[in-house]
């Protein structure tokens, strides 16, 4: 593991703002266990949607600039605009950039950055509360994710879509109340593949990190492909290769 993302420090800290967690730390090594795939994708733009201390999309920018130094975007995103200063000091303290806005999952870039994030990281408000306590400020947007833990992950899902660029991956930290499987199935639903790289149980949780990626297989990819191409007639003669897995066995994934 390259030392300075080990080294992360809580520069600067709010009583209403996440600190980095078991959460928190599963997304990161999982990015670490995919630093090699990561550095080979050569992303140039990359989004945290919930970023909190910026923990995450701090330790990203170091260990993919730590090799690569060529000018990727950053932008992170929180709801809680004291995360947004919280996230400003730590990328600051550790000499990287990114540009760090107050909106509700990405509701101001959508148009702007469609179909151009290359890497989405996500650890959302997972934790199954009352609906009534969705959308209320300060820390407690942190955890509470309403019915199955689901009611904000299932709104960053459509927008993650929308921004991925065509080798886009998203990595979403979830738990198993959330019903993982049946998000990887959602996002099939939406031509993607998926796999879970990093399981984890503490004694109060069970954590997966699940990558998603387009599969070029899917019969949405392949529509879209042709639709592309203006030829309607290669969907059909493709069905015969439809994935309807998503099994991750893709060997660059
Ligand atoms: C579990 S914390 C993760 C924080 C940080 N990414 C980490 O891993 O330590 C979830 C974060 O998502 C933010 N959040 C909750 N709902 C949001 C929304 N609708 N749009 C943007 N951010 C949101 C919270 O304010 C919180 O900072």
């Amino acid at each position: 593991m390259p030392s300075k993302i080990a080294d992360i420090r809580l520069v600067a800290s709010h009583p209403e703002v996440y600190e980095p967690c078991d959460d928190s730390f599963a997304l990161v090594d999982a990015l670490l266990s995919d630093r090699a795939n990561l550095l080979k994708h050569q992303p140039s733009l990359c989004l945290e949607i919930g970023c909190g201390s910026g923990y995450v999309i701090t330790s990203l920018a170091l260990m993919l600039e730590q090799e690569t130094n060529n000018g990727i975007h950053y932008f992170a995103t929180d709801i809680n605009p004291d995360a947004v200063a919280v996230t400003s000091e730590t990328l600051k303290a550790h000499g990287v950039h990114a540009e760090v806005m107050n909106m509700d999952i990405a509701s101001g870039l959508e148009d702007r950055l469609a179909g151009l994030v290359d890497v989405v990281v996500v650890n959302p408000p997972y934790v199954p509360t009352p609906e009534d306590e969705v959308g209320q400020g300060g820390i407690v947007a942190s955890w509470a994710g309403g019915e199955d833990g689901r009611s904000v992950i299932d709104r960053i899902l459509p927008v993650a879509d929308k921004l991925l660029s065509e080798k886009g991956w998203l990595y979403m930290l979830t738990l198993a109340a959330n019903k993982p499987l049946e998000l990887c199935g959602l996002m099939r639903r939406k031509g993607y593949a998926s796999k879970i790289i990093v399981q984890r149980s503490t004694e109060e949780e069970s954590l997966h990190v699940i990558k998603f990626w387009r599969d070029p297989d899917s019969e949405v990819q392949i529509k879209k492909a042709a639709a592309n191409r203006g030829n309607p007639t290669s969907v059909f003669s493709r069905f015969s290769l439809l994935s309807f897995s998503g099994n991750g066995n893709a060997s660059s994934k």
